[in-house]
């Protein structure tokens, strides 16, 4: 099935309305979330368990009418097959037993062979795939080798990752080397999904938009193009469509875009209309409703969804998402609203030119 909605925007084919998937939209804003977390024991078991982190793929499906389910794991899945022991500290995040502190620590680090070292997530995709059968398309994901590597460096979540950004300048040989090992490890990564049955690629690179313009092309950039590169020169990517998502980053769309890349996720802080001008024909655009406009009334939902679809226009390549995760403290009903009215709306802007 190659004929869904959400991959025939990707390819910016005609569509009968707009196609709408949420980043993440398996998360605990919804109680069924919570309670198979509950049950799991805690958030890594969920992940690490095939079987738990397919049920929850598919509860928003059972809710919304959404146009594709992404698998359900996390970017740090990576780092944690590298070696660097991942945990989460309940209400504090994600935390490594053992962050890069030295050029040594990455001078050790080698790129993990997902069918051993990650085989909890391909099994995954696979028993989902099998489950959703033709209901939607299944899309995986990895974090960018930049955002991976600021995770690495720091040990843990934080606001202004001081101390991967110091590398730059205390360490630029060590940071090249920790980005171009990531680089391969998320390639490869990738690619095990698609065998595994995923439909569609998303790379998160959460924390590009900490980086000055120069920065960002020299440790972000340069590697999102690696992985674009190394994923789309494998047969096994040929349908398989590939959207860059670089949070913060609208001073480097066309850049992004030269990628080799399909579409390209955007935050809420560039209009649709100013994107599409500067690289629409090149690759389709997703996003990118500030992700608060859940917490507004319905009606005014459904009015801000419409001015989304409208700043985008009539004609092909448009995905519907909000501009970064769903919060947990959105209303369910609010989520059913937002979808309805993109379809409701939506129809026919996705046709011709
Ligand atoms: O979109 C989806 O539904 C798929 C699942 C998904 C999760 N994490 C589940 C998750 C995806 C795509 C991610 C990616 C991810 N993980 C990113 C990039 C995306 C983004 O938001 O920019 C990042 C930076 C991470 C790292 C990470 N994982 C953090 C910082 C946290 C803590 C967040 C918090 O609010 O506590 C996580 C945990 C996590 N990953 C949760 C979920 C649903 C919450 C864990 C829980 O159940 O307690």
């Amino acid at each position: 099935m190659n004929d869904f909605r959400f991959l025939r925007a990707l390819r910016r084919e005609p569509v009968d309305t707009t196609p709408v998937w949420i980043m993440r939209q398996a998360g605990r804003y919804l109680p069924e979330y919570r309670a198979t977390r509950a049950r799991a024991g805690s958030f890594l078991a969920l992940a690490k368990t095939p079987e738990l982190a397919c049920e929850v793929t598919l509860q928003p499906l059972a809710r919304f009418e959404l146009d594709a389910a992404i698998l359900f794991s996390d970017i740090l899945t990576v780092p944690d097959a590298m070696g660097l022991g991942l945990h989460f500290v309940e209400g504090e995040g994600p935390k490594f037993a053992r962050p890069l502190r030295s050029a040594a620590d990455i001078a050790r680090l080698g790129v993990p062979d997902p069918a051993q070292d990650l085989r909890y997530v391909t099994d995954a995709v696979s028993l989902i795939r099998r489950e959703l059968g033709d209901r939607a398309p299944l899309i995986g994901f990895a974090g960018s080798p930049w955002t991976l590597a600021c995770y690495m460096i720091e040990g843990e979540g934080s606001s202004s990752y001081a101390r991967a950004k110091a590398m730059m300048w205390n360490d630029p040989v060590s940071l090249h080397r920790l980005l171009d090992v990531n680089a391969r490890a998320v390639a490869a990564y990738l690619l095990a999904q698609i065998e595994a049955g995923a439909q569609a690629l998303q790379v998160f690179d959460t924390w590009g938009g900490l980086l000055a313009p120069a920065a960002f092309r020299e440790f972000s950039q340069r590697y999102l193009h690696q992985v674009a590169a190394l994923v789309k020169a494998d047969p096994r990517a040929r349908d398989v469509p590939l959207i860059l998502f670089s949070k913060g980053a609208n001073g480097h769309l066309e850049g992004l875009a030269a990628s080799g890349c399909d579409a390209l996720g955007l935050d809420w802080t560039i209009g649709l209309d100013e994107a599409r001008a500067r690289v629409g024909d090149r690759v389709a655009l997703q996003g990118n409703l500030d992700p608060a406009t859940l917490h507004a009334s319905p009606e005014a939902i459904r009015s801000e969804v419409q001015a989304t679809l409208a700043s985008y226009g009539r004609g092909p390549g448009h995905v519907f998402n909000l501009g970064h995760g769903i919060t947990p403290d959105i209303d369910p009903a609010h989520v059913a609203v937002l979808v309805d009215a993109v379809h409701e709306y939506g129809r026919g802007m996705g046709n011709g030119k």
